[in-house]
């Protein structure tokens, strides 16, 4: 398949990283972006530059710490353009990705809004868009749709239902843009509208929409505007930088930050202190990770250059061809609806070969096929439940109780997922269908191979399995080699 992303689609460190498999090394098949993307070399370069002119932003003094405080403006700058957010929204940067985000909104949103305890969670969510608001406010779950045999997205009445019947006490709905199990999207200003309908705001995880599809937070009719939205720069090709969490600037009025430190006060005595009135500024204590911020700031940037329609419409055309050639693969059972036109994804697949542990599936794709996918729960335990339950009923068990396909459900819980990225070919999808399938052909050897209990798959004779887990990244021999490198340039000698 052609691409027409242009020179980004190969612009990424580690396309090219091999492990041996059989005798030779071969070039590793990356699917596993849902979880963690590969660093795009642009990003790389941007934030190699910037650290020419590294400094802390908390000194206004001197050159390198202005440069340090105008590139964290631009970062926020480009990251609210990035996803639609006008001059209402505040751009904010913490932890290492989208669950600091979500906390830091639980902790903020249940403290300013008193009067609403409630906050509907749908039931398609990663544990990070559910724990944190279970902690601060009484979380009521919002069920799915049916989509033909298959949960779909959030159902709209039994939301509308819940909002009316709690209206006025409902602080926020809090949703998924994407599943990171299924990929299906929800249709977050749908939802925006019924929610503001009914005095309730709307947080939407972006973690898996933001690399993946265009995003507009500020819409042309403000009721259908998304109040906050949070993500995860490392799962959008800018591995070491934070969350974002982009939020309309009159939610953080008289928030009380979750974190006091340096950086957010006007004054401070033995006994008191000030904060900042900026909100922007109240938010972030401490030294922000500059770097990281416009590392994600960069890539975003570099995103938006290409366009997120192109590369959305790009990763639709791999995922038409992945389930396609999927759905040759005998015993495969794919998870939630898939036909693409009723029920949108993105590239986000989860799926089980009937009888085979996810476990002995995943690490046999990646030891003898050089496929890297995930498998388990991916921090959505209830939602695969769901999903591994309806899948079971599907097949020829009614007879079973529904505590007997409970404990039937548990002993399988878990699917495989594979995930895409700009770097993603028809070539990568090729190995895992083909390699699916000769797992399948081969269930006796392969069983024969591996020990398969709730930790995963370990080859029986480490040497005999080989594979790609031989040849590991060594961060010691890295150090090492980078030293004798630094010596060689000024001629030292190797001890
Ligand atoms: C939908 C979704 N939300 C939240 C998260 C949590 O992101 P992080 O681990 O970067 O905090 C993930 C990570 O997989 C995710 O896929």
């Amino acid at each position: 398949m052609t691409t027409d992303l242009g020179p980004l689609a190969s612009d990424f460190v580690g396309l090219e990283t091999s492990y041996r498999t059989g005798r030779r090394p071969r070039r590793r098949h990356y699917l596993d972006s849902a979880a963690t993307t590969l660093m795009m070399r642009t990003a790389q370069d941007v934030s190699l530059e910037f650290l020419k002119h590294h400094g802390n932003p908390h000194t206004t003094a001197h050159s390198s710490a202005r440069s340090a405080t105008a590139a964290l403006h631009w970062a926020r700058d480009v990251v609210r353009g990035f996803l639609g957010a006008d001059d209402r929204y505040t751009a904010l940067f913490m932890g290492a990705g989208s669950t600091a985000c979500a906390n830091r909104l639980a902790f903020s949103l249940a403290r300013s809004r008193p009067g609403k305890p409630l906050v509907l969670v749908s039931s398609m969510e990663h544990h990070s868009n559910d724990l944190p608001h279970r902690r601060h406010s009484t979380v009521l779950r919002v069920p799915l749709a049916t989509a033909g045999q298959a949960p779909g997205a959030v159902a709209m009445d039994r939301l509308e239902e819940l909002l009316a019947r709690h209206s006025g006490q409902v602080n926020y709905v809090a949703v998924t843009g994407a599943s990171n199990v299924t990929g299906l999207v929800n249709p977050i200003h749908d939802i925006a509208e019924l929610a503001h309908r009914h005095g309730a705001l709307v947080v939407v995880d972006g973690a898996q929409m933001v690399a993946h599809m265009p995003v507009r937070l500020a819409q042309p009719d403000p009721r259908r505007d998304i109040d906050a939205f949070f993500f995860s720069g490392h799962k959008a090709y800018a591995p070491g930088s934070p969350g974002g969490l982009v939020v309309k600037t009159q939610l953080l009025a008289g928030c009380t930050p979750l974190e006091l430190g340096g950086g957010i006060v006007r004054d401070v005595t033995e006994s008191s202190y000030a904060l900042d009135p900026d909100g922007e500024v109240r938010e972030q204590a401490g030294t922000p990770n500059v770097t990281g911020t416009v590392t994600l700031a960069a890539a975003l940037a570099a995103l938006g250059q290409v366009g997120m329609e192109a590369i959305q419409a790009h990763e639709q055309r791999l995922l038409a061809h992945a389930l396609e050639r999927l759905a040759g693969v005998p015993g495969l059972e794919i998870y939630g609806p898939t036909d693409l036109a009723a029920a949108p994804r993105v590239g986000c697949i989860s799926f089980n070969l009937r009888h085979m542990e996810h476990a002995l599936v995943a690490t046999a794709l990646n030891d003898d096929f050089n496929v890297s996918v995930r498998d388990g729960c991916f921090c959505a335990h209830p939602y695969v439940r769901v999903l591994l339950k309806e899948s079971l009923q599907e097949l020829e068990i009614e007879s079973l109780s529904a505590l007997e396909i409970e404990h039937l459900a548990e002993r399988r819980r878990g699917m495989v997922r594979a995930s895409f990225g700009l770097y993603t070919t028809e070539t990568d999808i090729d190995a895992l269908v083909d390699g699916l399938a000769a797992i399948g052909r081969q269930e006796a050897h392969y069983r024969g191979r591996y020990d398969v209990d709730a930790h995963g798959a370990r080859p029986r004779n480490a040497g005999a399995a080989g594979g790609a887990g031989a040849a590991l990244f060594s961060p010691q021999a890295a150090l090492e080699a980078a030293l004798g490198r630094r010596r060689a340039a000024v001629g030292e000698p190797q001890p």
